[in-house]
């Protein structure tokens, strides 16, 4: 009992930081696969719902692979009665000298595609859900190296199988740990490999963006403070971006007192940073905003116990921004990005804000602070502030803002509160295609009046009752906002999945990262951005 005490004590003693992003660092690499492993190859073909019992709807791979196996494969299928279904799977076993397991998923309905009241495109979400299911089985089963059909679009197949492998279990034994897996895209018949390879790719990059947000909000704040999320970005995006890491000195000489309120309480010192992409040359870049609250307790309006452990993800929009850089840089879009994230912990102290105290923005507004739990807007006041300087030709701030946004949409969808219609229609448009939703919320001015009806000062950090929380917190921001193209997704509803979203697991979602990716493609082939 004492030895195995000892023992694991030792263990968790050797995890430093260091040792940490190290392994992250193999985790991502390609080089993570040794040559001398021995590889269980699988294949994942897909299928249409069909309710014939003496045929198979084959995509084209499928089709192909099954003549090319004397029609072994659909023969097989229909020894059964039931046809399958959407998102069912069966897996045959030594149907094939170069595969132990082939798994044949149902990728819905053929030709379905815009669903209006859904939102989305349902085709593309049920290749990623299909895939997704495919791969897990696979690996469950041992295999290591699976080859995937495309199912006609071959983005949504990666996205579908990079996204379902993720998994963050780096603290853990390494006999508990997810077997690595390679994936790849079966392009055997293809007449075109090299068109589907670089969608495949594209796919790949943007599930990769996905990931690293969602591994940077599941990482313990203990772990992730202000300090190591810049040190874990920059050497990320380095060789891509410019990243600039900001002291507290320098966040004092901007006379950001709003975001500084926050970080008093805290003994880890703040961090401002101030990313870079320039694909383009044009001076008026695209200006993404995060909030980085890497741990929140509420401060000395402190949170309830239960459930506190989830406030690690409070930097999720910080780690969408990051992760939405990454993947951009990736595909090398032509588009210039400026991002500014505000880094902190709210944490009560002696030394921490006091309900009622008044703290002055970088603008010269001043704000009575009555809860200090409502410490998101007061962080990015000043990070939307600073982010105006660079002439941006849009605004697009992401935040795990309120509760009450998760009351309203829960996971279904990222509350989206914008000054222009044109914005709001582009990335409704952008996170169709991503599968990963938005809804439009409102802006106004009856929202405004609650948080201007102050005693102290300019503005008052709460709305006075609980009443339509989440649009107080955004006619908030807005005074801090001049550019007539400013977009706030308050993304707390969509932080972590229990299940919703099939492709992704339980645990921090990493969305709307996709969502984001997609829509600075779109206006990167619109503008001179
Ligand atoms: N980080 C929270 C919001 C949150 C809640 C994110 C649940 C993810 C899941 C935010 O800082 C907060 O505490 N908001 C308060 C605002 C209130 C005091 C006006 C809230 O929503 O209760
Ligand atoms: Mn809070
Ligand atoms: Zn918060």
């Amino acid at each position: 009992m004492a030895a195995s005490i000892v023992k694991r004590v030792s263990r968790v003693k050797k995890l430093n930081v260091s040792h940490i992003s190290a392994r992250y660092k193999l985790l991502t690499g390609s080089s993570h696969f040794s040559t001398s492993k021995q590889w269980n190859k699988a294949l994942v073909l897909g299928v249409y719902e069909n309710e014939s019992t003496d045929s198979i709807d084959f995509t084209g791979t499928a089709r192909k692979f099954d003549e090319k196996a004397d029609g072994k494969i659909s023969q097989l299928l229909l020894t059964v009665k039931k046809p399958l279904k959407c998102g069912k799977t069966r897996t045959l076993h030594a149907v094939d000298p170069e595969f132990s397991s082939v798994l044949v998923t149902c990728i819905g309905k053929r030709g379905e595609g815009y669903d209006e009241l859904e939102t989305v495109d349902k085709g593309r979400e049920s290749i990623r859900a299909a895939v997704a299911k495919a791969v897990l089985q696979l690996r469950e089963l041992g295999e290591n190296e699976i080859e995937v059909d495309s199912c006609w679009d071959t983005e949504a197949s990666a996205e579908g199988c990079h996204l379902a492998l993720f998994s963050y279990d780096d603290l853990k034994a390494e006999k508990s740990r997810k077997p690595a897996v390679r994936i790849s895209c079966a392009t055997r018949y293809s007449q075109d490999k090299n068109s589907m390879e670089k969608e495949w790719r594209k796919g790949a990059i943007l599930a990769e963006g996905q990931n690293l947000s969602r591994r940077l909000m599941e990482m313990p704040a203990n772990l992730l403070t202000p300090t190591k999320f810049a040190e874990i970005v920059k050497e990320q995006l380095a060789d891509k971006c410019e990243v600039l890491v900001r002291d507290k000195d320098w966040v004092e000489s901007m006379k950001m007192g709003s975001f500084l309120s926050v970080a008093r309480g805290s003994v880890e010192p703040p961090v401002f940073l101030e990313i870079e992409y320039k694909g383009t040359q044009s001076d008026s870049p695209l200006a993404l905003v995060g909030k980085g609250v890497t741990f929140d307790t509420g401060g000395i309006s402190i949170k309830p116990s239960q459930g506190m452990d989830a406030m690690r993800g409070d930097m999720g929009g910080a780690a969408c921004v990051a992760g939405s850089l990454l993947s951009v840089s990736k595909l090398q879009l032509p588009v210039h990005v400026k991002a500014f994230i505000p880094l902190c912990e709210n944490m009560p102290s002696g030394s921490a804000t006091k309900p009622g105290d008044v703290v002055t923005a970088m603008n010269g507004k001043t704000i009575q602070v009555d809860n200090t739990d409502a410490e998101g807007r007061l962080i990015l006041a000043d990070a939307l502030c600073y982010s105006e300087q660079f002439n941006p030709s849009l605004i697009l701030d992401m935040a795990t803002l309120t509760g009450a946004i998760d009351v309203a949409l829960g996971a279904g969808a990222a509350g989206v509160f914008t000054n222009s219609e044109n914005m709001w229609n582009k990335l409704q448009k952008a996170s169709v295609r991503s599968g990963d939703r938005v809804w439009r919320m409102p802006l106004f001015n009856h929202y405004t009046k609650k948080i201007t009806e102050c005693q102290l000062a300019d503005l008052n950090n709460i709305g006075g009752s609980r009443s339509g929380g989440a649009c107080t917190a955004a006619a908030f921001l807005k005074e801090f906002v001049n550019n007539k193209n400013w977009l706030h997704l308050d993304i707390a509803g969509v932080m972590s999945n229990s299940g919703d979203v099939a492709y992704l697991g339980k645990g921090m979602s990493g969305r709307p990262t996709r969502t984001v990716i997609e829509f600075i493609n779109l206006m990167s082939k619109e503008t001179k951005n």
